[in-house]
């Protein structure tokens, strides 16, 4: 049998990992991206995602079978194409333009008994409604007699060191039983398990309730971090000691919102989607978006209160942000709500600096100081803020030589913090 040849449009933060792992599979990959600048940095093995160290890149590009492009007519004669790009909120409503514009651009290469698989983020009715009509009028082949499509929605969490693609169960789907069992012989390659589902809504599903799951329960926590703030309560305390039930629940951390690609955008397609075909409102999604998109604001103000008390104004005052991504370990900055509370502290005049060690230069907000973290600038400010606690912190050193500590992830303790 010929090496199988794969392209993966896309070369991100899931499209990177999956091209790797069919290269180490033993697959010919064609790493696609319309970003110049990320297939440049590919090239030369350097990698912009921190769960493909540079090692690993180098390996797959010394191996001959990983080859990064910008050129659609690079994917000609693939046997299956994944499809891994962004799926954006604009104003609201689900922005489907990368995955339109992947499937006008790879159409034209359609082959019959080629596998196509959708792996990006979108509301139940995607890949049916939107991805098929456009793949068959680029190639003149029909689904499920010509070509197989299929859905497998990514659960990849960027910076975990346990929980990776290859060990983490696959859901997959396809149009047809034949698409199906062709779907699961690809991923099979891929990861040690697969969950097959009975159509792609159900897998789109999957996903969408994968995610507002959690934007739900991070609500419910922040909102009951708020409040037991102001009944003074130790809501970090009751969260680790409901923990300790071996049942029946499931610990969620407070903190300061939420961000990234996930949690602030999927539960929306879900909630569009059900307004669009049954004009009806989800109302746990409305309710989890209105509560997560206000802790910027609250751990703000309670950085102002906390300045107050120790006799300083936020105009003016130095401050000291520990972590810009929205989530801990990872550089990505998209909707991070360290971001949203550094440009609130520096538009009420505030002197903003930040430790941020993974992000990419360029993506940093404008009017913040990157610095390192040292006892200088400890010492320095009038407050240190932890916003995103990346492990590589040292947070004794913090502790020992700060004057004021607000932690909005619960990673420092003594006489001089302050707790979400
Ligand atoms: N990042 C995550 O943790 C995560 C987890 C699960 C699912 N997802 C979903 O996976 C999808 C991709 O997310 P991501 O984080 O990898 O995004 P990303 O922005 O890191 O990568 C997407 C890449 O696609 C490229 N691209 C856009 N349009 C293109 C086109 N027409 N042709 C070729 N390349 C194109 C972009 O240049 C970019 O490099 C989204 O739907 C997202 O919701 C992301």
């Amino acid at each position: 049998m010929s090496t199988e040849k794969l392209v993966v449009i896309g070369q991100g933060y899931v499209g990177l990992p999956l091209a790797m792992r069919a290269v180490e599979a033993g697959m010919e990959v064609t790493g696609l991206d319309t970003d110049s600048y990320r297939i440049k940095r590919l090239t030369t093995g350097d990698s912009f995602v921190e769960d493909v160290p540079a090692d690993r890149l180098g390996r797959a590009l010394a191996s001959g079978r990983y080859h990064p492009t910008t050129e659609y007519a690079d994917a000609e004669g693939f046997d299956v194409c994944a499809i891994t790009v962004p799926t954006p909120l604009h104003d609201g409503t689900p922005d489907l333009s990368f995955v339109e514009q992947a499937g006008a651009g790879i159409g034209p290469y359609l082959r019959p008994g080629c596998l196509v698989v959708l792996e990006s983020t979108t509301y139940p009715g995607t890949t049916e409604e939107l991805l098929r009509p456009l793949l068959e009028s680029a190639s003149g082949l029909r689904s499920p007699d010509d070509f197989h499509l299929g859905y497998s929605p990514e659960r990849i969490d960027p910076g975990n060191p346990s929980w990776q693609l290859e060990n983490t169960p696959k859901v997959i789907s396809g149009i047809g039983p034949a698409a199906l069992a062709r779907t699961d012989q690809f991923y099979r390659r891929i990861v040690a398990r697969t969950v097959p589902v009975g159509s792609t809504r159900v897998a789109e599903l999957t996903k969408l309730i994968e995610n507002t799951f959690r934007q739900v329960n991070i609500a419910l926590i922040n909102e009951l971090a708020v409040l037991s703030h102001d009944l003074d309560i130790d809501v970090w305390q009751a969260i680790e000691a409901a923990g300790t039930k071996p049942f029946g629940f499931m610990p969620f951390q407070p903190g300061p919102g939420v961000g990234g690609h996930c949690l602030p955008i999927d539960p929306c397609y879900l909630s569009w989607q059900v307004k669009r075909r049954l004009g009806r409102q989800f109302r746990f999604i409305e309710l989890a978006n209105d509560i997560n998109h206000e802790m910027p604001e609250h751990v703000t103000r309670r950085i102002m209160a906390g300045l107050n008390r120790t006799g300083h104004a936020v105009n003016g005052a130095r401050l000291l942000l520990l972590g810009l991504a929205y989530k801990k370990n990872t550089g990505d900055l998209r909707d991070s709500p360290a971001v949203d509370v550094a440009q609130r502290l520096c538009d009420l005049g505030a002197d903003v600096r930040a430790v941020e060690p993974y992000a990419e230069p360029h993506h940093l907000p404008a009017g913040v100081l990157i610095v390192p973290l040292t006892e200088q600038e400890v010492r320095a400010a009038d407050a240190v803020v932890v916003v995103t606690d990346h492990d590589v912190f040292d947070y004794d050193l913090v502790v020992r030589h700060a004057r004021y500590v607000f932690d909005a992830r619960n990673r420092c303790s003594g006489p001089v913090v302050e707790r979400l």
